[in-house]
């Protein structure tokens, strides 16, 4: 059995029910692009609304990071893995989470209890010394010199800054050939985590208010990849079972050894697996420039170029081999892979289709820079390699970064923007040379429908997003996911919200981020056309924060009144709202 069997199999007969993974798109958390940890979607479970499942879950979670996107090319780092997880909703708390962890690392991994260390949680002025969970690993058998006590950047887990949490306990493997220290040092890199135990019974609010749930919950998380490295005993992931066959294929194709070539190969390897399960996962994404589609642009014309690095013929089926072979290779957990096979390699090629036909343009374009531009690529440049030949961004800064120069990145967005905005004005017919752009009162229905989808959240349920949107200077328009019409209270409720927020004059701010900020920030980022890394976040008052290209008005009290004119459907599940300024 593999790992991931071996751990399930685990926990069913610890009297856990697993749970199929959820999509890698998350389906009612339009704030974060992907799910990045196996809790995300069983957020209100850990909040105490009943799973259905029961009280002990576990599953292996697709989960996709962008924040180490960079990092992609080194040993360790993937954009995809898989998280196991075991939860227990209100049941068991500490010691059965941390005897249940040992367990299965001592008896079903057979992992020497000596080469184990861990680090728990010291306590601050709000949370107490965990010491049911260090006296626990002492009864174990961890010694006390292998325990360390960390506060709160290391041992308090928290997806973004607001939601559940608490303190956790991180279990350590020493990963090396060298004499085990007696002592524990977490600094020591030799030691590296394995598996994150949190012991989640507080709930933090957007101010950093902490208070306690109602049930007392275990969420832990353990990376397959860095699994079986460990067990495998190579410190370089993509040389395990997981990867190997892939990497292999990829030295076929390129007729290349991996020795030497191993940045980017790892790098086909891993955005190739990414943009697979992506593009197979039911949410339905295609390469675009927004959100998610950018993202699996960005990873397939990435691998795109490092292929022609390796001098494969990139027009040949070099990515549909590597693509099947993750199919096959994952099907059995992921049926959504075998189910939307074509669907894969057709996005794939098309992408390449696209991309393959100007990228030695842009490449010839991009070499003759070399020479005149004086080790700066200049924002029309970068520009142009984005607008005319497809060059995501970040390309252009690897392909510069590779021949030792820079790229005028702030140029770059301010050309972008300048751009959109352009073409958003000319699409609308109302291009007067400037930016001119949105009418005084289509920019107060656009600050209206923040509010209005922020009420919502609150008188329906978290669910609500903006599905979609139009407004005109005479009334805003805004469907949203809804199982049911609306009763007569709801819609007062909800227009009682929102001139409330109107009359207490809140303010509108304006804040330019990068997308991993913005997102760890808990703004809500559905439908809204989005630059590719920096984004703009509008916040009012504390009742609402949404990515957005504005415009919005300074203040709320100058919307007037708002009116809901209508509540009907727009399609299955989803209810459309029209309504007006006074
Ligand atoms: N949610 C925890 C993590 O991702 C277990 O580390």
């Amino acid at each position: 059995m593999n790992v991931k069997d071996l751990y399930i199999d685990f926990f069913e007969k610890k009297g856990h029910k697993q749970i199929p993974s959820a999509p890698i798109v998350p389906e009612n958390n339009p704030t974060v692009l992907f799910n990045t940890a196996g809790m995300q979607p069983l957020i209100p479970y850990l909040l105490g609304q009943p799973h259905p499942y029961g009280k002990r879950l576990c599953d292996y979670q697709k989960c996709v990071r962008l924040t180490d996107l960079d990092e992609i090319g080194d040993k360790t780092h993937h954009t995809f893995f898989e998280m196991l997880g075991n939860w227990s909703l209100g049941d068991y708390f500490k010691d059965e989470s941390i005897e249940y962890s040992f367990e299965f690392l001592t008896k079903i991994l057979n992992i020497p209890v000596e080469r184990l260390a861990v680090t728990v949680f010291e306590g601050d002025d709000k949370i107490p010394r965990d010491e049911v969970s260090a006296n626990k690993w002492m009864e174990l058998g961890i010694s006390d010199k292998r325990i360390a006590y960390l506060g709160r950047s290391d041992n308090f887990w928290i997806a973004g800054d607001s939601g559940p949490c608490g303190g956790d306990t991180e279990i350590f493997y020493w990963r090396s050939n060298d004499d085990i220290p007696e002592v524990f040092d977490p600094e020591d890199d030799r030691w590296v985590e394995i598996w994150n135990n949190v012991f989640m019974e507080f709930y933090q609010d957007e101010n950093g208010n902490i208070t306690e749930l109602s049930q007392k919950n275990v969420d832990t998380g353990m990376g397959l990849e860095r699994i079986a490295a460990v067990l495998e005993g190579v410190d370089d992931n993509y040389m395990t079972s997981i990867w190997k066959d892939v990497i292999d294929t990829i030295c076929d194709i390129a007729d290349l050894p991996y020795e030497g070539n191993e940045k980017s190969m790892r790098i086909i390897a891993d955005h190739i697996r990414t943009a697979v399960f992506i593009a197979a996962d039911p949410a339905g994404i295609k390469p675009s420039n927004t959100d998610q589609g950018y993202i699996l642009r960005r990873l397939i014309r990435r691998a795109i170029r490092h292929a022609r690095s390796l001098q494969i013929d990139i027009n040949s089926n070099w990515d549909e081999q590597v693509a099947l072979l993750i199919i096959n290779k994952y099907e059995k957990y992921y049926r959504e892979l075998s189910d939307n096979k074509e669907v894969v390699l057709s996005v794939l090629k098309n992408e390449k289709t696209k991309f393959s036909r100007t990228l030695e343009k842009g490449l010839r374009e991009f070499d003759k820079l070399v020479n005149v531009d004086n080790k700066v690529v200049n924002k029309d440049v970068a520009f142009k390699l984005y607008d005319t030949y497809g060059f995501p961004i970040e390309l252009t800064i690897e392909e510069a970064s590779d021949k030792n120069m820079e790229v005028d990145v702030e140029g770059f967005y301010e050309k972008f923007k300048e751009h959109q905005e352009k073409s958003r004005s000319a699409s609308k017919g109302k291009f007067k040379g400037g930016l001119a752009g949105n009418s005084e009162m289509e920019i107060k229905y656009h600050t209206a429908t923040h509010l209005l989808n922020a009420a919502l959240k609150r008188v329906i349920g978290p669910e609500v997003y903006q599905k979609g949107s139009n407004i005109t200077s005479e009334r805003l328009r805004f469907d949203f996911p809804c199982d049911h019409k609306l009763t007569a209270e709801e819609k007062t409720e909800v227009e009682a919200l929102v001139n409330k927020w109107i009359s207490e004059d809140l303010k509108v701010t304006k804040n330019q981020m990068s997308k991993e900020e913005a997102i760890a920030s808990g703004a809500e980022c559905s439908f809204i056309e989005k630059y590719p890394d920096i984004v703009t976040v509008y916040s009012i008052g504390d009742v609402s924060k949404e990515l957005c290209g504005g415009p919005h008005v300074e203040h709320t009290a100058l919307l007037g009144e708002f009116k809901i004119k209508k509540e009907e459907s727009s399609s299955a599940g989803v209810r459309r709202i029209k309504a007006i300024l006074k």
